[in-house]
């Protein structure tokens, strides 16, 4: 990862997991979130969340759409939101199919069925839990907001889940319209018909890390041309290249040996939320790998439309990018600090611990040791 950014950085300065999870545990933790005797004082929750796992045994490819995990629709009140990836786990039970899970189950499952790489996975995971989840009860929800995550803790955090637009989720999606336009989360034929469109034009009708290049480009380009209030920066600004390259380094069969994913695999996972037949993850542990030849085909620096404006695009200096990464870390920092200004007992104990589990995460994703804080202290 960080030769990753050494060329990142060298390119911007010239240019200016077959786990099924026990439902009966699952059952439990939701008792005790929801338990009435809880209050949103910062006392309800779950008593010494589990450390994040670590990387698992086994980390060749093998069978992940097996009989254990057979793919189910979603049902009333099950949540799905704008990932690919967790849609596809909730709806075979590699997560909990209701779509709510603690952040160790998500790592397990992403390691399990994906292939992720670990610190990725603890980075990317305690990155959406600590912006989107219920830090209380260590539960999250990879769509909209819903009591199953137990009781909301006290305002301004929200634990809405994935959805929630400008925390993790954010503009210039791959297959989900900007937040202006409605609906952030759910999948956009529209969008989806311009990734097959460039998949036919760049990749021979294939998407791989030429079409990622350009389709990330084009759908920067389409923002600033329709959204007056378009915002690429900082948390969005590097989940957005990173998960250009997911298509191809998560969706392509771990047996293939070009990196090239199919249309029709790519519908599925993207559309349907389900495995191929037969599929096979990765036969590496892998993150976002081809992020920076993506971004050296059309490389563009953080910011958005101004005045409320289209066709407006400021650069915004402040921004974190592939240069400054540690600024990413800080940007997260304060946004975490903005949602629990003053956080209490159980949530202030959680909260710390949830920091500290995401350091590491930190580390090997930016390539840099930025200096561990503690807004919250150390205990
Ligand atoms: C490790 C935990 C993960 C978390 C917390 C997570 C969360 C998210 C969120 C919040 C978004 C919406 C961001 C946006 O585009 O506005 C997203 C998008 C996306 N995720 Fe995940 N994700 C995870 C793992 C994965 C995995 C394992 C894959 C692939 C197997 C994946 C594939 C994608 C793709 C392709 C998109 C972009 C969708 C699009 O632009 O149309 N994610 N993810």
């Amino acid at each position: 990862m960080s030769r990753l950014f050494v060329l990142l950085t060298t390119l911007l300065a010239i240019l200016s997991a077959s786990l099924a999870f026990p439902n009966d545990v699952d059952l439990l933790k939701r008792q005790e979130v929801e338990d009435p005797s809880s209050s949103a004082d910062g006392t309800f929750g779950v008593l010494n969340p589990p450390p994040p796992p670590g990387p698992p045994k086994f980390t060749g490819t093998k069978l992940v759409h097996d009989r254990a995990h057979p793919w189910r629709p979603p049902r009333d009140g099950d949540e799905r939101g704008p990932c690919p990836g967790m849609n596809t786990l909730a709806s075979h039970g590699y997560i909990s199919r209701d779509g709510v899970a603690s952040p160790s189950e998500m790592i397990t499952a992403v390691q399990e069925a994906f292939n992720m790489e670990n610190k990725f996975a603890i980075f990317v995971t305690y990155l959406a839990h600590l912006l989107n989840g219920n830090i209380a009860s260590d539960l999250l929800s990879i769509g909209g907001k819903t009591r199953k995550t137990g009781p909301d803790p006290p305002p301004p955090a929200h634990a809405g889940g994935f959805n929630v637009h400008g925390t993790f989720e954010g503009d210039a999606g791959m297959t989900r319209a900007d937040a202006f336009f409605g609906d952030n989360h759910s999948f956009n034929q529209t969008l989806f018909d311009k990734l097959v469109e460039l998949s036919n034009r760049y990749g021979d009708g294939f998407y791989n890390l030429t079409v990622a290049g350009e389709l990330r480009s084009q759908v920067l380009q389409d923002s600033i041309a329709t959204n007056p209030e378009f915002s690429f920066k900082n948390v969005r600004y590097f989940t957005a290249y990173s998960e250009s390259v997911f298509p191809v380094n998560f969706f392509v069969d771990g047996r293939r040996t070009e990196k090239k994913l199919d249309m029709d695999s790519a519908r599925s996972f993207f559309k349907d939320m389900k495995f191929p037949p037969d599929f096979y993850r990765s036969a590496v542990p892998i993150a976002d790998q081809g992020l920076s030849e993506i971004y050296a085909m059309h490389p563009f620096l953080p910011g958005g439309n101004v005045d409320g404006k289209v066709n407006n695009f400021a650069v915004d200096p402040a921004s974190a990018d592939f240069t400054k990464p540690c600024a990413l870390y800080e940007d997260i920092l304060n946004t975490v600090k903005r949602l629990y200004p003053n956080p209490a007992g159980l949530l202030r104990r959680n909260l710390i611990k949830c920091l500290h589990d995401f350091h590491p995460g930190v580390a090997a994703v930016l390539g840099r040791d930025c200096v561990e804080q503690f807004p919250y202290g150390k205990k």
